[in-house]
């Protein structure tokens, strides 16, 4: 099938790659020029594992090309993604300006039948004012579907490649044909594609976000019982999630989520129930939960050096969001290397992939170490924010010799206690007990 994507972000660039890795054609568009010639160049413009060898082999096949050019693009196509931002606005409601210059400019461009596809996160109805956008400026006959994507950074691809589910909503039966044609591949063994009206589909991807969101904020909710009742919210995991009901999964207590996708859905959907005069009670807490859940964990560190913090050195493992990307949107590293700073921290930092990102970012207000040993050097404490896995199992001892305290904040729960306790470290993670070696802290 001939497909346009509009938009190379992530979400457009996985969507697009994997698409023509199947037999399509497709031509991703995007108004950055500069991007869209690297691309062309076979260049991927950001770090997403897997994506790199899909896309290269399918610009060398002829499969997928790139252009800045909207009208030719959208012509050539039956299918029209649109995989936009969808940022916050002031109010917390997302921004639908992209989504909807881009439908009127499809609208006043298209010569033909066109399916249009929202791809991006959009709150409840926009199917229906890109309808209505689309209308205004076109004779020809279109529709427009829901088609929510479930990509996780870092996965992206297995996760578009091997789908637990497909969510298309729509009420064209002809529509649904070519759906189910095109998705065909994916399906593996078993029907995962899930028909529904526009408006279902829509609420379904916010539904998931927060749902899961939700898990994590209950955990880290759990995580300061524990801190304050003895337990370990490691063994409450374990407890729980064994329980089919409940799910292994987005149980991990920790600094709270970020990325492009939670934060954002979330306050959205909080927007969203105020808007129609409700409330999203639950939604409100989870919000924050997790604004609460990085400030306890830099008062941990404040509380720690107390009035010697000034001038202390800091090590910081991780500043991507999660480990598998350099994406620094809504990173809790940020937030603490921030608000550290403020204290007259000196912060030197290492992360696998996003150090280039947070040198644009930061520049100079941070030290950039080459390893993650070399970050240590003479450090007061080191504070791990992602959970790499490299981090999972490091030399302890050099991680001694090099650190001129032995303290660790452990924001991701990497180390097991007893583990600790023998090596004599300071160690604060998160719902478990603080470990104190026997000698005095040195602060
Ligand atoms: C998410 C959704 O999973 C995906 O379906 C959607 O399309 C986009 O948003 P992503 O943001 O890439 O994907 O990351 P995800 O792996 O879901 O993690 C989100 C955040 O939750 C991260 O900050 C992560 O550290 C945090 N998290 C996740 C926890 O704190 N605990 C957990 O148990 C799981």
């Amino acid at each position: 099938m001939k497909i346009a994507v509009i938009g190379t972000g992530y979400v457009g660039l996985v969507t697009g790659t994997c698409l023509a890795e199947t037999g399509n054609n497709v031509i991703c568009v995007d108004i950055d020029a500069a991007k869209v010639a690297k691309m062309q160049q076979s260049i991927v413009p950001f770090y997403e594992p897997d994506l790199e060898s899909l896309f290269k082999r399918n610009i060398n096949n002829g499969t997928l090309s790139f252009t800045t050019n909207l009208t030719e693009a959208v012509n050539e196509s039956l299918i029209i993604i649109l995989a936009l931002p969808t940022p916050p606005s002031e109010d917390g409601s997302a921004d639908l300006s992209y989504v909807l210059n881009t439908a009127e400019s499809i609208g006043k461009v298209m010569n033909d039948y066109k399916i249009i596809v929202n791809k991006s996160t959009v709150p409840v109805g926009t199917a229906d004012k890109v309808r209505e956008m689309v209308a205004a400026h076109s004779k020809h006959e279109f529709d427009v579907v829901s088609n929510p994507e479930f990509l996780r950074e870092g996965v992206a691809v297995n996760d578009f490649m091997k789908p637990n589910r497909i969510i298309v909503g729509t009420r064209s039966e002809k529509v649904k044909k070519i759906f189910a044609e095109l998705y065909d591949p994916y399906m593996r063994q078993g029907e995962r594609l899930i028909f529904m009206d526009e408006r279902s589909a829509e609420l379904t991807k916010y539904a998931a976000n927060a749902f899961l969101a939700t898990k994590i904020s209950f955990m880290n909710e759990m995580a300061g019982l524990c801190e304050i009742l003895g337990a370990n919210v490691e063994q409450i995991r374990r407890g729980i999630g064994m329980d089919d009901r409940i799910g292994k999964q987005f149980l991990y207590a920790g600094i709270g989520y970020g990325g492009s996708c939670f934060p954002k859905d979330v306050q959205a959907l909080a927007k969203t129930a105020t808007e129609i005069g409700g409330d999203f009670r639950i939604v409100d807490a989870v919000m924050k939960t997790n604004y609460a859940q990085r400030e306890k964990f830099l008062d941990k560190i404040i509380n720690y050096f107390g009035a010697n913090l000034k001038g202390k050195k800091m090590a910081f493992w991780g500043l991507a969001f999660k480990p598998e990307t350099d994406d620094l949107r809504e990173a809790p590293a940020l937030y603490l290397i921030e608000e550290l700073l403020k204290e007259g921290v000196e912060i030197v930092a290492y992360d696998p992939v996003a150090m280039e990102n947070t040198q644009k970012q930061l520049g100079d207000k941070i030290g950039y170490a080459k390893n993650q040993y070399e970050c240590l050097e003479n450090a007061d404490a080191l504070v791990i924010v992602t959970e790499w896995k490299n981090f999972r199992n490091p030399d302890f001892e050099q991680m001694a010799a090099k650190l001129s305290n032995k303290a660790i904040f452990d924001g991701r729960n990497l180390y097991n206690l007893d583990r600790m306790q023998e090596l004599g470290f300071y160690y604060n993670s998160i719902g478990r007990q603080v470990i104190q070696p026997e000698y005095s802290v040195i602060k």
